[in-house]
């Protein structure tokens, strides 16, 4: 998953980082900003340029992936949408009749997370939409799913994230990350090929190996796996089970 246009200086490998301290500052800053008005966007159906089209397309097909491994009928499932931006899967999973509790960093993408679902739905509560980071999410629920939000952190972060993630989980663990594969790293050398650097936050590709590890050390077994790429959109998609 590349879900941003990118530039070389913003993409960062989790090789050559020496500190993501940074970087949780930044990203709530950014998504409610420039951030905010960019992703409001390429969620919409409204007309966007090539490279938002392409994000769009292949993050709506990571959401299709994920309903179609969670199955139509989601009664009684409890679920945590970590970094749920607007709502784009918390809202599919309520429909199906799933508990969704969807939490994100940004103020700007949650107040507009409710006001669509209380456009869509308006005698419910469900999903549940608050304004909180991945690290200080509470609870527990059967199903933890995490789209499109470990690409702004380091490995060292993401190892953090995904601890506390799957320290909320009881039987599901649901994650996209950006490959770090020697074609994209070879694109990454191609100066011209992700155009829009203004428009962009900063960007980490992790090592599928890295994750695994990081996983199988929380005790998850890898029950689910979708390469999911579009021409600016790449994403691996992971499910884990225990
Ligand atoms: C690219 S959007 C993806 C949104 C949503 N998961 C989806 O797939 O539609 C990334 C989201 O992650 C949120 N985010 C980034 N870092 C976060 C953190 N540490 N805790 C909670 N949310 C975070 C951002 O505010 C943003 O809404």
């Amino acid at each position: 998953m590349l879900p941003f246009a990118m530039s070389p200086q913003n993409i960062n490998s989790s090789a050559n980082i020496t500190s993501g301290k940074n970087d949780k500052n930044i990203v709530r800053e950014y998504f409610n900003n420039t951030g905010f008005e960019r992703w409001q966007k390429i969620y919409g159906d409204g007309p966007v340029n090539r490279v938002q089209q392409s994000i769009r397309t292949g993050h709506q097909q990571t959401v299709d992936t994920v309903l179609k491994w969670l199955g139509e009928d989601l009664s009684g499932v409890s679920i945590c949408d970590a970094g749920c931006g607007l709502g784009s899967l918390s809202l599919p999973l309520a429909e199906r009749g799933a508990q969704v509790s969807g939490f994100d960093i940004s103020e700007k993408m949650i107040g507009e997370a409710i006001q669509i679902r209380n456009t869509a739905c308006t005698s419910t509560q469900n999903p549940h939409f608050e304004v909180r980071e991945v690290e200080a999410i509470t609870g527990k629920y059967d199903v933890v799913i995490c789209l499109d939000v470990l690409i702004h952190y380091p490995l060292e972060d993401v190892e953090k994230m995904l601890a506390h993630l799957s320290s909320l989980s009881r039987s599901r663990l649901l994650l996209t990350f950006a490959p770090k594969t020697p074609f994209l790293t070879i694109l990454k050398k191609v100066g011209g090929f992700f155009p829009g650097a203004s428009k962009t936050t900063r960007a980490y590709q992790h090592r599928e190996k890295d994750i695994l590890a990081i996983l199988q050390k929380l005790g998850w077994t890898l029950s689910h796996r979708a390469a999911i790429d579009d021409k600016f959109y790449f994403a691996r998609l992971f499910e884990a089970k225990r």
